[in-house]
């Protein structure tokens, strides 16, 4: 009798170890890392900026038709480049009429956080 239940438990243990079906893995693609350049985002600044970022335009306000004078002016650690940029204030906001999108938002901040390269 004994016997048999222990036949029984190595039968068990052999027909639910044939059974284990192993998953396949899921497949995982990265996403791609984007790093962004002076060249990739400059049609954002040339396009919403520097009609009024020119000292040709406007002496008296930082200008940004170069990546010289972009850098510089970020070098400025009192800089409120990000911070205009995610402002609702009229006065403050940049650019002034508040049409920069989203993603060229979202795009020159995560240019000047990730150091601004040229
Ligand atoms: C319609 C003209 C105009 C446009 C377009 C414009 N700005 Fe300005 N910007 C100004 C003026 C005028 C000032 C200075 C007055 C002030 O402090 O608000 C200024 C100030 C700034 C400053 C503070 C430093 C400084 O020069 O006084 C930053 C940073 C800035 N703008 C960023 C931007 C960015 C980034 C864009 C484009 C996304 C942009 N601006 C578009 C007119 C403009």
């Amino acid at each position: 009798m004994k016997q048999t239940i222990f036949m029984f438990f190595v039968l068990l243990l052999v027909i639910s170890s044939c059974k284990k079906e192993e998953m396949p893995e899921p497949i995982v693609t990265p996403e791609p890392q984007v790093i962004n350049t002076y060249t990739s985002i400059k049609s954002i600044i040339d396009n919403n900026c520097v009609q009024c970022h020119a000292t040709a335009q406007n002496a008296f306000i930082a200008d940004f038709t170069s990546y010289t004078n972009i850098s510089s002016y970020l070098d400025n650690p009192d800089n409120t480049m990000i911070d205009r940029l995610n402002s609702d204030e009229e006065f403050y906001k940049m650019p002034p009429n508040g049409e920069l999108s989203q993603t060229d938002k979202d795009l020159l901040i995560a240019w000047i956080n990730d150091g601004y390269i040229e």
